[in-house]
């Protein structure tokens, strides 16, 4: 039997644009999307969902109510699914054995359970969430360990990683370059796989579709998002050769890309890469190394980490010394709070680290991004993490739903992310209501950094002196 219904545990970036993109190209098969966040059901059936992601608007609402469903009934999901995925968050852990380095499993866990305690048919259950490798050994031990009492239901765990980026999620879903599904090497994992197969081959050509054994699909996820991290330090480490020499790391990365065997893409320096999983997939990566003996390979994959966190504070610190080594009571004003465009996620964005840094000095600092919720940026810059001052973050914070009044009067302009409508703002009117000399720092390397010194502003940039 072709699946008919697919239940998605987990509504988050990438449970709803995956499950919305399936439900728009398979209109037959009921897609059922749930969380045990009632809030976050709330924004899915609404006209603000709960995260921005161009294009995914458009599809929620051709489907929505049609085949595609939000809820939080996750049993009556889960019973009547013929396939499951679980897209639940996989975080790194704060506490116990591998804290701070190894995948917090703990939400994969009580999905399996939940899956455990209410199936009564047999069931196809997809890790789409980033794991460890042998994750799915646990998910499938988790699962026939609790329905010993149910002869009849038996379950086929396949790994089936998503490899959609944030604010190019709709484009990358629909024609992506490639799907990945790996599975059980026996007659019931390779038909468990055709049927997943089946389901991606309503839009995608078959030739696109890859399958392999589930250990290799599990590390092949983190080993995409290490290989892509790797590069971001790679042109990053070489941008401060650059800016030392005078040599411009535009040119290099252009010059070194140009060569199909390394290829263009991925090499845009920067004041360092954010997001909620470079960082949590390559810790995971190195902790896995450290537990098989490998403390070599270990080494290799957390500099790319060490590099990335050098970037962020070698970015601060130029800010702070170019205006005369102090920031104490100075305006300094953050243009972007994203972790990259078209998103209004925040996790792990740079623009925190930049932020920190500045109210650790004394900083006035005030933020304008043009999609992030204001109680996001006042909740990441007050977190424990971050500070141990709340009180003073508030003081020194002003949020901004204007880039002009976020400009006027300030110091500095600390560009965090590369938003389109940045490039296009009035410099010369912004000029005219800074302080002097106004500065401009662009991390993300997008201005027009000619025509901004010829306005009259000290410029600086990451991987070029000007
Ligand atoms: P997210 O935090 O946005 O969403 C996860 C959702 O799962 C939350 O809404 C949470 O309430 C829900 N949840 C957790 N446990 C649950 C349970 N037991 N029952 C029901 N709901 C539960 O996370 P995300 O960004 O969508 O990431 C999900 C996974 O996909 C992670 O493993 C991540 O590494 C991976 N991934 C993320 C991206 C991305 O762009 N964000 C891309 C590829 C892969
Ligand atoms: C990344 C991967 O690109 C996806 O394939 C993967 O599915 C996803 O992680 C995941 O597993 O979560 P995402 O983090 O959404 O996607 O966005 P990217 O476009 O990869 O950007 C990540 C960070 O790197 C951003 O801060 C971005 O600004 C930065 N970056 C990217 C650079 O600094 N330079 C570049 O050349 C490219």
């Amino acid at each position: 039997m072709p699946i008919q219904k697919i239940c998605c545990i987990g509504a988050g970036y990438v449970g709803g644009p995956t499950c919305s993109v399936i439900a728009l190209k398979c209109p037959d098969i009921k897609v059922t999307v749930v969380d045990k966040s009632q809030e976050r059901i709330d924004q899915w059936n609404s006209e603000k969902l709960p995260i921005y992601e161009p294009g995914l608007y458009d599809v929620v609402k051709q489907r929505r109510g049609e085949n595609l469903f939000f809820s939080t009934d996750i049993d009556n999901a889960i019973k009547e699914a013929d396939l499951i995925f679980i897209s639940v968050n996989t975080p790194t852990k704060t506490f116990g054995n591998g804290k701070g380095r190894a995948a917090d499993l703990k939400y994969v866990e009580s999905a399996a359970r939940m899956i455990a305690e209410v199936a009564n048919s047999s069931k196809i259950v997809v890790e789409k969430s980033t794991v460890p490798v042998r994750a799915a050994e646990s998910i499938s031990n988790i699962l026939t360990a609790n329905t010993f009492n149910k002869p009849n239901v038996k379950f086929q765990i396949l790994s089936n990683p998503e490899f959609l980026a944030e604010g190019t999620a709709i484009n990358d879903l629909l024609y992506a370059d490639r799907v990945l599904i790996g599975g059980e090497d026996s007659a019931e994992g390779h038909a468990a796989i055709e049927e997943l197969c089946k389901v991606y081959e309503r839009w995608l050509p078959r030739k696109n579709i890859l399958t392999t054994n589930t250990w290799s699909s599990e590390l092949s996820k983190l080993a995409a998002n290490a290989f892509l991290a790797q590069r971001i330090s790679s042109i990053n480490s070489l941008s401060a050769v650059c800016e030392t020499t005078g040599a411009d790391v535009s040119e290099v990365a252009r010059a070194v890309g140009w060569d199909s065997r390394i290829g263009p893409k991925f090499l845009q320096a920067s004041i360092g890469f954010g997001g909620s999983c470079f960082k949590k997939d390559i810790l995971n990566l190195v902790y896995i190394c450290e537990g098989l003996n490998l403390p070599e390979v270990a080494a290799y994959w957390q500099q790319v980490i060490d590099m990335n966190d050098y970037q962020k504070s070698r970015f601060s610190a130029k800010v702070i010394e170019s205006l005369f080594n102090t920031v104490t009571d100075k305006r300094i004003t953050l243009l972007g709070f994203a972790f990259k465009k078209d998103t209004g996620d925040t996790r792990e964005s740079p623009a925190i680290d930049v932020a920190k840094t500045l109210l650790d000095e004394g900083a006035k600092l005030h933020v304008y991004d043009p999609k992030v919720e204001h109680s996001q940026i006042l909740e990441d810059l007050t977190h424990p993490q971050v500070t141990e001052e709340p009180e003073h973050v508030r003081k020194s914070l002003t949020i901004h739903s204007d880039p002009y009044e976020a400009t006027a009067g300030t110091h500095a302009i600390v560009l965090c992310t590369e938003w389109d409508e940045f490039v296009s703002l009035d410099y010369q009117r912004i000029y005219e209501g800074m302080m002097k000399p106004a500065y401009v720092f662009d991390g993300r390397k997008i201005l027009d950094h000619q025509k901004l010194q010829s306005i009259g502003f000290i410029v600086q940039t990451i991987g070029k002196r000007l």
